[in-house]
C-alpha cells in the first residue's frame, strides 16, 4: 500500500481555482474539495455546480469532502457529476448505509467522515459499505488549524478493525493540520491517504510539498503495511 496525497484547495486562491489545481497535477493523487454549507459547519465554500466545472477542468481525480447537512439528499449528486470519491459526515446522515450505497451506485468511492468526538466502534458494522474512513484531525470548518494528535488512537483502532476484515479494502484518510511535522505520526498510526491544505498551498512549491509529504508517509507506513 502506498501513501496518497490529497491537497485541499481550501488554502488555494479561489479566484484562480483551475490554475491552482494545475500546480499539483501529476504530483497529487487526488484533489480534496471541501464543500461547506454554513449549517453542518460554520463556514461556506462552494457547491455542486462549481465542483462539476472543476471535474471537467482538471485532470486529477476529485476527492469531495462534504461538510453539509442532509448528505442523504445531496451526496450522490457529487458522484453523478464525476467526483471519484465522495465523503459524507456520519453525524449529518439520517441513514449512512444508504448514503454510502447511493454514492457507490452513482460510480464513486464512498467515504465516511468522523468528527473528533465521533468514535469508529459505533459504526464498525458499516465498513463493508465503505471505501474510505476519514478521521478528522481538527474540528471541521476551517483550514490552518492545529493538528489534534489525540486522534491517533482512533486511526490505530480503525486500522485494527480493518486488519480483522481482510476481505475489505477500506482506506483511512486523515484531514486537518497534516504537515511535514505531523504526517509521520498519522502514517505510523495506520493512515494511508493524507489531506494537506496549508502545508501544500502555503508552500513555495506545492508540487514539491506533495512529494516531501508522500516520502515521509511512505517510509512510516512500512511499519504496518505489507
Ligand atoms: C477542514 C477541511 C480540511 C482543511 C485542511 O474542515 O476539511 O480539508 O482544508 O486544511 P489544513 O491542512 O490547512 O488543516
Ligand atoms: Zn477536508
Amino acid at each position: 500500500m502506498h501513501a496518497q496525497i490529497s491537497p485541499s484547495i481550501l488554502s488555494a486562491d479561489f479566484a484562480r481555482l483551475a490554475d491552482e489545481c494545475a500546480r499539483v497535477a501529476g504530483f497529487a493523487d487526488w484533489l480534496h474539495v471541501d464543500v461547506m454549507d454554513n449549517h453542518f459547519v460554520p463556514n461556506l465554500t462552494l457547491g455542486q455546480p462549481v465542483v462539476e466545472r472543476l471535474v471537467n477542468a482538471v485532470s486529477t481525480p476529485i476527492d469531495a469532502h462534504l461538510m453539509i447537512a442532509n448528505p442523504d439528499r445531496w451526496a450522490p449528486g457529487y458522484a453523478e457529476v464525476g467526483c471519484r470519491s465522495v465523503t459524507f459526515h456520519v453525524e449529518a446522515a439520517a441513514d449512512p448505509r444508504s448514503v454510502a450505497r447511493n454514492i457507490r451506485a452513482a460510480g464513486a468511492r464512498a467515504g465516511m467522515a468522523l468528527k473528533p468526538r465521533t468514535q469508529i466502534d459505533d459504526y464498525a458494522d458499516l465498513l463493508p459499505e465503505l471505501d474510505m474512513i476519514l478521521i478528522m484531525t481538527v474540528e471541521p470548518g476551517f483550514g490552518g488549524q492545529q493538528f489534534m494528535a489525540d486522534m491517533m488512537p482512533k486511526v490505530t483502532r480503525t486500522r485494527e478493525l480493518l486488519k480483522g476484515r481482510p476481505d475489505l479494502d477500506v482506506w483511512i484518510q486523515v484531514d486537518g493540520g497534516v504537515s511535514d511535522s505531523t504526517i509521520e505520526q498519522c502514517a505510523d498510526a495506520g493512515a494511508n491517504v493524507f489531506v494537506a491544505g496549508s502545508a501544500v498551498y502555503n508552500a513555495v512549491d506545492p508540487a514539491d510539498a506533495c512529494n516531501r509529504l508522500r516520502a515521509v508517509a511512505d517510509a512510516a507506513m512500512r511499519s504496518w503495511s505489507a
